[in-house]
């Protein structure tokens, strides 16, 4: 057996992050995938494992049919394909909403299985006393508020946050509540700017904009997004990067050598 010691790797961690409030911006992207991880982490603070995996890797509609087995299953790819980046991994739909208990539980599951530092879970004041009850026990909560697309079905779609300037006063009563309660940042999701400036003063944690504006601590997108390999392309995501019409033309290439004889050709032949 080697007796010579390895560095521990050093993951930036919840505390770390919180830290950063109005400092340079937090950079993050959502992955679900190992290998896609490990090129994401070296330019991001962390990584969100969201449940939009069901949405953008398994065709579902929304968010409200991802189990508590997927986000572990990605969560573990993610986790394997990185080694700086803190891991974040949504709480799907029904798994902490009942109690703070049955939140705990399967929050710590997901801790335990996949080896992430932290969990993310949607609403604001309601979910408060269950972010509290998770944070004293040990587990690093982020919050997320404004756009919660769990709550597709009773917002009645996915639809922007705060056009009515009415509403402003539970939304930011909402962030308070969730930063009151521990949560180590907060992910503010479609919201017009000047909610998102009202959110990001009034909280002492970093706010995580996803469609709110530039005017957050960070941002954040979904990857395959921002890839363009999604072929609805909301207003507030930037399509850094082609990618859709690449693995086109690499499909197609491979399909036409196959049918004419000249895939696998010498190289790829074990003679
Ligand atoms: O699931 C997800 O991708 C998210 C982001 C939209 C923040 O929660």
């Amino acid at each position: 057996m080697s007796t010579e010691k390895k560095t521990p790797t050093r993951r930036i961690t919840a505390p770390q992050i919180a830290a950063r409030k109005g400092g340079q911006p937090i950079v993050s992207l959502t992955s679900y995938h190992a290998h896609t991880a490990a090129i994401v982490e070296r330019h991001c603070d962390f990584i969100l494992v969201g449940d939009s995996v069901g949405m953008v890797m398994h065709g579902m509609e929304n968010t409200t049919g991802v189990t508590l087995e997927l986000m572990i299953l990605h969560g573990q790819a993610v986790v394997r394909g990185t080694s700086r980046a803190l891991i974040v991994v949504d709480m799907p739909f029904g798994s902490y909403e009942e109690s703070p208990q049955i939140a705990f539980r399967n929050a710590t599951r997901i801790m335990k299985e996949t080896q992430c530092g932290a969990v993310k879970l949607e609403g604001g004041a309601p979910m408060a006393a269950t972010i509290r009850f998770l944070v004293d026990r040990g587990v690093p909560v982020m919050g997320h508020i404004g756009l919660t697309p769990q709550s597709t079905h009773v917002m009645g779609g996915f639809k922007t946050q705060g056009r009515d300037a009415a509403t402003w006063d539970a939304h930011v009563a909402d962030a308070v509540a969730v930063a009151d309660a521990g949560a180590f940042a907060v992910v503010v999701e479609g919201v017009v700017e000047p909610l998102a400036v009202r959110i990001t003063e009034a909280v002492p944690v970093p706010t995580i904009g996803i469609g709110a504006s530039a005017q957050c601590d960070g941002q954040i997108l979904v990857l395959e997004d921002m890839l363009g390999l999604n072929p609805w392309v909301p207003r507030f995501v930037k399509v850094y990067g082609d990618l859709g019409p690449m693995i086109e033309r690499a499909v197609e290439g491979y399909a036409g050598e196959v049918r004419d004889r000249s895939f696998p050709g010498e190289a790829q032949t074990y003679t």
